[in-house]
């Protein structure tokens, strides 16, 4: 006996499957370009190479063979060439988005077992249940869950089994802005390292020095193209190693640089720069305030003689063959903790302070054209401790862990900062044009700090640049072996 069947039945299959063919042919993929495009994740280069290249291949009338199928009727031939033309040209895009579908949904069907395996159910048995899967840069991406009520904790006991489960590194989890229903997963795919010491601060040439490594390679910085930095980020995320990893490179590596160091806190870390030729620590108001006044004539005098000798820049002056006397020096303010230098009820200073202000919202509006920079470290950049026109013009961002989205909003103008793993030290996202990318930033001991100093005081005694340039060199080279 046949078992009747249900034509209903048949056509909800079809309609199923029809939406599904529908679904991951078309609407992911142009959902995933859309997203990748949106966060810059995607690699917009290289699918122009290959759409160019595989649609230029139809001008050597390759698909001919493929277009005998559809008989030799010319117009029907030009057009289906057509079609073939245009999805050619746009198949780099189209590979990457059907690549990243697979292996979101590859993610998705390892969820469930990787839950079971971590003992992340209900009572109910029920796991935890896929929302999106987004990506935030080339390599990050994050995770949205439905928690089905169970604590982000549970989660944060279970990192390694997810970890181990879907073979990436997780570098946050946490509840979407206070709302427990959902659980954010940030995760690479690439392991970034945890810890990067710089062993070789020798060989920044050009007053650059580096930013970090990112999964990319090591990324480098230089004060002749972004003119002032921004080192921001909660207590203890390694804004000061930072700074002072840069002074120190900086140091080492040129001979024609000044460098004042306002650290009101007298931080025991940056006494190792105490007598350092070519850098002043700075520790009171007033001092501060009379320094600043002092760079700010120099700022002055600067653009004048400038001006006369149509340099644009500090390098383009000291060139200039009618120039007379020594060579004028960069000179670069760096300020550990912005918000020492804020004016508060009461304090004594405040007139002190500020002008010291006026004059740093001047170099950061001015300095560049005359070799003044700014390096500004600050915990909290709302508009109370930086001011507005200092932060609009500093290109230059390093943002280390912050734990509100708000706050990474100030500083990044996305939550990027929010969404990092603080317990992993010296990790910070680094702004570049528009580009907003993880790095894990050098760390320079305390003990190679000293050792620093021992060189640049053996070695950068009054010389021209290019015979201590010469030093440097010889000194890496005479260094290699002993490595
Ligand atoms: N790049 C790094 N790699 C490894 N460890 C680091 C790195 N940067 C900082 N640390 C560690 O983190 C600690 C805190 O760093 P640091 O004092 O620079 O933080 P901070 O942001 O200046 O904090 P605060 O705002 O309180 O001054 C350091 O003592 C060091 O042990
Ligand atoms: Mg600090």
């Amino acid at each position: 006996m046949s078992e009747k069947k249900n034509p209903h039945q048949d056509l909800v299959v079809m309609v199923d499957r029809l939406w599904m063919f529908v679904r991951y042919s078309l609407i992911e993929p142009i959902l995933e370009i859309y997203r990748g495009a949106s966060t810059g994740s995607l690699p917009v280069v290289a699918c122009w190479i290959v759409g160019i290249t595989l649609s230029g291949a139809l001008l050597f009338h390759i698909d001919d063979t493929l277009l005998r199928f559809f008989g030799s009727h010319p117009i029907l031939i030009g057009r289906i060439r057509g079609v073939l033309g245009i999805v050619l040209l746009f198949s780099g895009f189209l590979g990457w988005a059907f690549f990243r579908v697979g292996l979101r949904e590859r993610i998705k069907k390892k969820l469930k077992a990787v839950f079971i395996n971590a003992s992340l159910e209900t009572k109910l048995k029920e796991t935890p249940e896929f929302v999106v899967d987004v990506p935030l840069d080339e390599f990050t991406r994050k995770l949205r869950l439905r928690g089905r009520g169970l604590p982000v904790q549970a989660y944060k006991d279970a990192r390694n089994y997810i970890e181990a489960g879907l073979n990436v590194s997780l570098a946050k989890i946490e509840n979407p802005s206070g709302n427990r229903e959902y659980v954010d997963i940030v995760y690479t795919t690439e392991k970034m390292p945890d810890l990067w010491l710089l062993d070789n601060f020798l060989g920044y040439k050009d007053f650059s020095f580096p930013i970090g490594l990112s999964l990319r390679g090591e990324i480098t910085a230089s004060f002749k193209v972004l003119p002032h930095f921004l080192i921001a980020g909660e207590s203890g995320g390694g804004k000061s190693t930072f700074i002072r990893m840069l002074v120190t490179v900086i140091l080492i590596n040129n001979q024609d640089v000044e460098i004042y160091f306002i650290d009101f806190k007298r931080g025991m870390e940056n006494q190792v720069f105490e007598g350092f030729d070519r850098m002043t620590l700075i520790d009171d108001a007033k001092e501060a305030c009379a320094k600043l006044q002092s760079i700010n004539s120099i700022l002055d005098s600067r653009m004048k003689a400038f001006r006369n000798a149509k340099a644009r820049n500090l390098e383009m002056y000291n060139s200039r063959p009618s120039r007379k006397g020594p060579k004028e020096k960069r000179i670069i303010v760096v300020v550990d903790e912005v918000s020492e230098m804020v004016p508060t009820m009461g304090n004594p200073n405040n007139s002190d302070l500020g002008h010291a202000n006026s004059i740093m919202n001047r170099i950061a509006r001015m300095g560049r054209a005359v070799g003044i920079n700014l390096v500004i470290g600050v915990q909290k950049p709302d508009a109370k401790n930086l001011d507005t026109v200092i932060k609009a013009n500093t290109p230059g961002v390093v943002c280390f862990p912050v734990s509100h989205f708000n706050q990474s909003m100030v500083v990044l103008g996305n939550g990027r900062a929010a969404e990092l793993n603080s317990e992993i030290k010296g990790r910070a996202i680094w702004k570049q044009g528009a580009d907003f990318i993880e790095v894990q930033t050098p760390l320079l001991t305390e003990k190679e700090v000293y050792e620093a100093r021992e060189r640049i005081t053996k070695y950068w005694e009054p010389r021209t640049s290019r015979e201590t340039a010469k030093e440097t060199n010889a000194l890496s080279e005479k260094e290699a072996p002993a490595s």
